[in-house]
């Protein structure tokens, strides 16, 4: 490898919150996820040469999460070259699968690996939470952790950060229906009440409790039990078409619980075999059958392995 090839990285998408656990809970999906290529160049700054896979998103590095997350690793350590960077988006935007934080993880994992590893895999956490202020105006890390960091990820707190890789402490499939509205996390946050309820929070905290102890011990049922959120998907799910049928679908068909991925419009469900995650994926994709609302779906096992390097890229680029 010479200075002038391009270092691939890939990172997935990811479920945030699940259920009870709002803007301190994900995990990793093995697919979809966003590719960027990261090479040094001599001269100062950052470009971006190439914007793949989506329509719409600016190449101006001070607008794109990839150069709000390079540039910041770049003046943290003082450097006097650039960088070029490629993203190639694999998952679309406003998707509720974590799609500015795929790029924002990827881009992180590549430039540090251009920049001869400086950073730990935790220390890229801080620089891809970068990319989510810029894309939505709040640096959660619900998503960029279990990204980078690969199955679940708990934030204990965020001032000073405490991110707690859980890894994958049972199997767990995650079906992913993905109704095509674009959905902005900015718009899903500004909706949300500001206050909650004594008796709704010790609901929550209690759930999110108890999933943990399900997660650690191995217990279904426990884990079933606590995904339940009652704060933020009532004031959510009516941005959603056809969630709450949705939703009784995935448990009908077996599913351990279901609930909204991320901000949305994206629905999770987990289930405890690959053959019950599909079973869940045909009950809501028959929900929306006869709704005219284009689908796309998902099944993917909660995988160790969150942002990587690739040798071999998704993304092609055209022959010249
Ligand atoms: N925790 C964040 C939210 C995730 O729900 O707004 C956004 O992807």
């Amino acid at each position: 490898m010479n200075d002038k090839q391009f270092i691939k990285a890939f990172a997935p998408a990811t479920v945030a919150n699940v259920c009870c656990g709002f803007d301190v809970l994900g995990f990793a999906l093995d697919e979809p996820g966003d590719e960027v290529w990261a090479r040094k160049k001599d001269a100062p700054g950052i470009t971006i040469s190439a914007v793949t896979g989506v329509e719409g998103l600016s190449a101006d590095p001070a607008e794109n999460v990839i150069g709000v997350v390079a540039q910041k690793m770049l003046t943290e350590l003082n450097l006097s070259h650039g960088l070029e960077l490629q993203l190639h988006k694999g998952m679309p935007v406003g998707s509720g699968l974590g799609s500015s934080a795929a790029s924002s993880a990827a881009a992180a994992f590549a430039v540090n690996e251009v920049l001869g590893s400086p950073f730990t895999k935790e220390e890229l956490v801080v620089y891809a939470m970068e990319g989510e202020r810029k894309a939505s105006g709040s640096a959660h890390a619900d998503n960029v952790a279990p990204s980078i960091l690969g199955g679940f990820a708990l934030v204990r707190d965020y001032d000073p950060l405490d991110v707690i890789p859980l890894g994958v402490p049972v199997k767990l499939y995650c079906t992913i229906v993905y109704p095509q509205i674009e959905l902005k996390t900015s718009l899903a946050r500004s909706i949300l009440k500001k206050e909650i309820p004594l008796k709704k929070g010790v609901r929550q905290w209690g759930n999110l409790a108890a999933l943990m102890a399900g997660l650690l011990k191995g217990d279904y049922a426990l884990i079933g039990r606590s995904l339940h959120d009652e704060i933020f998907e009532p004031e959510r799910s009516i941005l959603i078409p056809l969630f709450n049928q949705a939703k009784q679908a995935a448990k009908e068909a077996g599913a351990l619980g279901c609930g909204i991925s991320g901000s949305g419009p994206s629905i999770f469900a987990l289930s405890a075999t690959a053959a019950q995650a599909e079973e869940v994926r045909v009950a809501m994709e028959n929900v929306y059958a006869s709704s005219g609302i284009e689908l796309k779906t998902y099944v993917s096992q909660v995988p160790e392995q969150g942002a990587r390097l690739i040798e071999e890229p998704v993304y092609q680029p055209a022959q010249s």
